[in-house]
C-alpha cells in the first residue's frame, strides 16, 4: 500500500517513518528542498540509534529507508491510497494543497489532515468529494507516542472512518475515536492539568515566590497524583508558547468558555521569550549554574493541590463524554496512551467516587462563583444514579 505526507517537518517524517515500519511505500513530499533532507538526516540518525540500541536490525533499517521516496512534486503521489497533510497549521494554505492534491490522486485515495486545532469539516470542504476526507491526528513525536485520534468531518463516509481505523491500526497505534470539536480528546480534557495548575500558582496558594511554588505544584502531581511529571515541567518542555497557543485555540474555538482561559502568566512568560527548555528559561531556569527550585514538601498541602487539579480533569473528562465527543473507553485511552496519565480519568472517579467529585465541584463553585468551575451535568447525573461510570 501507498501513503502519501504532505509536510517533511516535525510530524510529516515521524508519520513516514511510522507507515515505512509497517511497510507501507511511502511518498513525502515538502516545499522546501531543505526539509526533506533535514528528514533524510533525521531518519538516518533515529535508525542509527535504533540499531544501536538493539531494537531493529540492519536490514529492517534498510528496508524503512528503501521504503520512503522524497519528492519535490506533489504530481508524485498519484499513486497513492492514502494522503496525510502535516504543513503549516494555516486553514487557507492547507485548503488549496487538498484542492490541488485531489486533481492528482484516483477517487479512491483517502485524503486526510494531522491539524491539531483547525476544523476537520472546514479542511475538507475545500475538497470535490469531501465524504473521503478524514482528520488523523499523531502525537509528537509519532513514532514513539502510542496514540492516534480519528477525526471524521461532518461529510466523511463510515467506510472511509473504518478503512482508516484499520489501516492505523495495521501501523501499530492505538486509535480512538473523536468529534470534530476544538482540541479533539486529548487537547481538550488536557487543559486543567496546565491551567488549574497556573491558577494554583497565580492565587498563592503554597505561599511560595517562583519556582519554588511551581516545583511543590509539581511535586505534589507527581507523588499524590502519580503523573510522570508535574504540570510546569511538562509545560517546560512542550514549549509556553505552544502550549499557550493550543489553550488560546481551544478557549476561541469554545466561544470564549471561561473553562480554558488562557493565563496571563503564561502569556508573559511567551512574550518574554521564556518558552521553555529550549530557550534555556522557562517556569524554571535550566542554566546549570542557576540555583534548583525548592518544592515545600507539606503532605496536605501536596494532597490539596493534586485533590483539585484531578477534579477538574474528571470534570473536563465528564464534559467530553456528556458532548458525545467519544465514548468513555475512548477519552480514558485517549489520555492513558496519548498523555501517559496514571490511569484512566473514569477510572479514576470511580476510584475516588463521583459523589467526591461532584461535591469538590460544587465546593469549588461557591467560593468562586465562575463559571470555570460549574460541574458537569453529567457527573451529577451519575452520582444521583449508580454512582459509578464503569459497571
Ligand atoms: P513543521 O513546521 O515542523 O513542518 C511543516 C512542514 O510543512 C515544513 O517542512 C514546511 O516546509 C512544509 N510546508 C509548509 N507549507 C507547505 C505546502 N504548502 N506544501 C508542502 N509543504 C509545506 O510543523 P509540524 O510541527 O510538523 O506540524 C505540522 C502539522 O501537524 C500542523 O498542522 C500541526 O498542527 C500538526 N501537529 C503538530 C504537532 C506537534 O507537536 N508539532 C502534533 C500534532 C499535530
Amino acid at each position: 500500500m501507498k501513503v502519501g505526507i504532505i509536510g517533511s517537518g516535525t510530524m510529516g517524517s515521524g508519520i513516514a517513518q511510522v507507515a515505512a515500519t509497517a511497510g507501507w511505500e511511502v511518498w513525502v513530499y515538502d516545499l522546501k528542498e531543505e526539509a526533506l533532507l533535514n528528514a533524510v538526516t533525521k531518519l538516518e540518525k533515529i535508525l542509527k540509534r535504533l540499531v544501536e540500541k538493539g531494537r531493529i536490525d540492519d536490514d529492517k533499517k534498510k528496508s524503512i529507508q528503501s521504503n520512503i521516496k522524497y519528492v519535490d512534486n506533489l504530481k508524485s503521489l498519484s499513486e497513492c491510497d492514502l494522503v496525510i497533510e502535516a504543513i503549516v497549521e494555516n486553514l487557507d494554505i492547507k485548503k488549496k494543497v487538498f484542492s490541488e492534491i485531489e486533481s492528482i490522486v484516483s477517487d479512491e485515495c483517502i485524503l486526510a489532515s494531522n491539524t491539531s486545532s483547525l476544523s476537520i469539516t472546514s479542511i475538507a470542504s475545500a475538497c470535490e468529494n469531501p465524504e473521503r476526507f478524514i482528520g488523523i491526528h499523531f502525537f509528537n513525536p509519532a513514532p514513539l507516542m502510542r496514540l492516534v485520534e480519528i477525526i471524521p468531518a461532518i461529510q466523511t463516509k463510515k467506510r472511509v472512518t473504518d478503512k482508516v481505523l484499520d489501516i492505523i491500526q495495521s501501523w501499530k497505534k492505538e486509535t480512538v475515536l473523536a468529534k470534530d470539536t476544538p482540541g479533539f480528546i486529548v487537547n481538550k480534557v488536557a487543559r486543567p492539568f496546565y491551567s488549574e495548575a497556573i491558577r494554583i500558582f497565580e492565587e498563592g496558594m503554597t505561599d511560595q515566590a517562583p519556582p519554588d511554588a511551581f516545583a511543590t505544584i509539581d511535586w505534589a502531581m507527581t507523588k499524590y497524583g502519580g503523573f510522570r511529571m508535574g504540570p510546569f515541567t511538562l509545560m517546560d518542555f512542550i514549549g509556553n508558547d505552544v502550549n499557550y497557543k493550543v489553550t488560546e485555540t481551544v478557549w476561541k474555538a469554545f466561544y470564549n468558555d471561561p473553562r480554558y482561559t488562557p493565563s496571563f502568566t503564561q502569556k508573559r512568560l511567551s512574550e518574554a521569550g521564556y518558552l521553555g527548555r529550549k530557550s534555556g528559561r522557562g517556569y524554571y531556569n535550566y542554566d546549570e549554574k542557576a540555583k534548583p527550585a525548592q518544592a515545600n514538601e507539606d503532605d496536605s498541602l501536596g494532597q490539596e493541590i493534586s485533590d483539585r487539579i484531578i477534579t477538574m480533569l474528571i470534570n473536563e473528562a465528564a464534559d467530553t463524554l456528556h458532548r458525545n465527543i467519544a465514548t468513555l473507553e475512548d477519552i480514558d485511552k485517549a489520555m492513558t496512551t496519548g498523555v501517559n496519565y496514571p490511569k484512566g480519568l473514569f477510572k479514576w472517579a470511580d476510584e475516588i467516587s463521583i459523589d467526591e467529585i461532584v461535591n469538590r465541584m460544587d465546593t469549588l463553585y461557591d467560593e468562586y462563583h465562575e463559571d470555570r468551575y460549574r460541574c458537569s451535568p453529567l457527573l451529577r447525573k451519575m452520582s444521583q444514579n449508580k454512582n459509578t461510570f464503569y459497571s
